[in-house]
């Protein structure tokens, strides 16, 4: 009992609060959340639970007091944060190389089209009586040009984004985590994820149950026990009519292509 005790003395000795080594930088609505809670299961990853907006919101308070929102953790543990707004914030990408060109950055990219439809759901949630979707995505009902300024629309131009990433980091910085396999195959994208940050590769297939009644992978904790993300991850979408989804596609086709050849990964988006 007395060795226990002085072996966690001395682990709290060399507990500290570190500036992150990795940051989840996007995207909204991507599966950020489900990403960093599979990941916090891993033994040598330490992760603050609320979005930090340090470097879009916050960043007046200093890198001290961003080094103060993170967990503490041991010498050999990773610290990661994620604040999925930072990948489209202009003056992000500068801060962070700021505070550390080598910096592993990860991005949970989904579907455009279906990633601006998780957003209009998530902003129909807090307000229930703005507009139907098809009244924001075109700039009138006429012309039926799709409206780039509309943030559900802005955020998927990934490509767009990116390249202001690239002005300071190189892509083999830049981790992309496939988030229509995030849902299928969390198990697989969380080994890439291990990979990519050098932890030992721990998460397995079993850490994971597909719950039906909620439609996506949940984790099985010790024993018997399920935990799922909250109501809030998962949404039923409204219905968008066929027409305006196709037009959609055909409006991020482009950027989408441009993303693919940026990356040198083709995600299938249609
Ligand atoms: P929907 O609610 O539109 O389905 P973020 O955490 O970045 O806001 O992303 C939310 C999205 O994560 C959800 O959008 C959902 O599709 C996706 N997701 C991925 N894996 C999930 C999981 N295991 N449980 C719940 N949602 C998950």
């Amino acid at each position: 009992q007395k060795a226990d005790r002085t072996r966690e003395y001395s682990e709290n000795l060399r507990l500290q609060k570190k500036l992150p080594h990795a940051i989840v930088i996007g995207v909204k609505k991507g599966g950020t959340r489900a990403l960093l809670e599979f990941l916090r299961i891993h033994p040598d990853v330490g992760a603050p639970g609320p979005e930090v907006h340090f470097f879009d919101k916050r960043y007046g308070n200093g890198l001290e007091w961003y080094r103060q929102q993170m967990p503490s953790t041991l010498s050999d543990q990773l610290t990661i944060e994620k604040t999925p707004s930072y990948f489209v914030m202009k003056d992000v990408p500068r801060r962070v190389y700021e505070m550390s060109p080598s910096v592993k950055l990860i991005v949970v990219v989904r579907d455009p089209v279906t990633r601006a439809i998780s957003d209009y759901t998530q902003q129909l949630s807090k307000r229930p009586n703005i507009q139907s979707f098809e009244k924001f995505v075109f700039v009138d009902d006429q012309s039926k040009v799709i409206n780039s300024s509309w943030a559900a629309i802005r955020i998927g131009i990934y490509a767009k984004h990116l390249r202001r990433w690239l002005d300071y980091f190189s892509l083999a910085q830049i981790h992309f985590v496939n988030g229509e396999r995030l849902v299928t195959d969390p198990a697989g994208q969380l080994a890439k994820v291990e990979s990519f940050l050098g932890l030992r590769p721990i998460i397995k297939p079993s850490n994971f149950y597909y719950n039906e009644t909620k439609g996506f992978p949940c984790l099985r904790k010790s024993g018997e026990s399920i935990q799922c993300l909250g109501k809030t991850k998962g949404r039923i979408h409204p219905t968008i009519s066929e027409e305006v989804v196709e037009r959609l596609r055909a409006f991020f086709r482009p950027f989408n292509e441009r993303f693919y050849r940026m990356t040198g990964r083709n995600f299938g988006w249609s």
